[in-house]
């Protein structure tokens, strides 16, 4: 099983707590113009995001709070306990789940929200047709991954290191990288499921002036917290090389870009 969809993994050691995502989110403080995706998705969601809201995969609750405040009953659903433990918003409920198979009654919910985690799941499209599963009649799945131009400066500087340290394809997956899962796939797999697609590419920059938010990012990856030796010769590595950039142009951008899909059901 390749680390990015190994749930021991993730519940172990990539989402035992919050603290990697936290070091990978704090990137985004330096994106120009930011991107609120939380209001996005209350967006995406329309008149849905007032009712029963199941929130799957939902972290340390990125998006709760926001749904939260819409006024209807939010459910948050995560494979890690260690994740559910930083949610700070009041939801209905928070229940330990698989989004493959979901501890909830058919046609129950209004909306459903798998943001930046269905390249998790072992087979996503069976976590897609759970969410259609649980959707009423009209309801609407919101679900979020990396576009293919997604920190594409700093994965030309980062993966050259990691195949000069000789680390596979496996190490290489979390963090920077959305191989596993594709737009492309996933708005498939949606086309598949659901009645209605709709795709909205969400594209900015992350600007930066010292490389040190971009060495939080690139220490939290499964690459340099497994190698860990490696790891730290490879930060100080790209350290070097980002510095370079900002002293000869005087900041470094990077791309960011997140494809939100909404998908319907008649
Ligand atoms: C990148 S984080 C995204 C968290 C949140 N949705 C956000 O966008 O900030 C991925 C989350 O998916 C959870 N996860 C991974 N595999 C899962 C699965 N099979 N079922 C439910 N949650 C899963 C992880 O524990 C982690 O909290």
């Amino acid at each position: 099983m390749e680390r990015r969809a190994d749930r021991e993994y993730l519940k172990s050691v990539a989402y035992a707590d919050g603290r990697l995502l936290a070091d990978r989110a704090s990137l985004y403080e330096f994106q120009q113009p930011r991107i609120n995706l939380a209001a996005a998705v209350l967006h995406a969601l329309g008149d849905a995001a007032s009712g029963r809201v199941l929130d799957v995969g939902c972290g340390y609750g990125t998006y709760l709070a926001a749904l939260v405040s819409q006024g209807g009953a939010v459910v948050g659903a995560d494979l890690s306990i260690g994740m559910l433990r930083g949610v700070t918003s009041q939801p209905a409920g928070l229940v330990v789940a698989d989004a493959q198979r979901l501890p909830i009654a058919r046609a129950s919910v209004d909306a459903v929200l798998m943001m930046h985690m269905l390249y998790h799941v072992p087979e996503p499209a069976l976590g897609v047709r759970e969410a259609r599963r649980v959707l009423r009649r009209g309801g609407r799945l919101v679900a979020a991954v990396g576009g293919p131009r997604h920190l594409a400066q700093a994965r030309d500087l980062w993966i050259p290191l990691l195949e000069e340290e000789g680390i596979d394809g496996d190490l290489r997956d979390l963090g920077f990288l959305n191989t596993r899962l594709p737009p492309a796939t996933l708005g498939a797999m949606l086309t598949d499921a659901f009645d209605e697609v709709d795709l909205t590419i969400l594209a900015s920059e992350v600007v930066l002036t010292d490389p040190g938010p971009l060495l939080r990012h690139a220490s939290s990856t499964t690459a340099a917290k497994v190698t860990a030796e490696r790891g730290a010769d490879m930060i100080a590595r790209l350290s070097a090389a980002v510095s370079a950039v900002i002293a000869d142009t005087g900041d470094f951008r990077i791309t960011t870009e997140v494809a939100l899909f909404t998908a319907g059901r008649a």
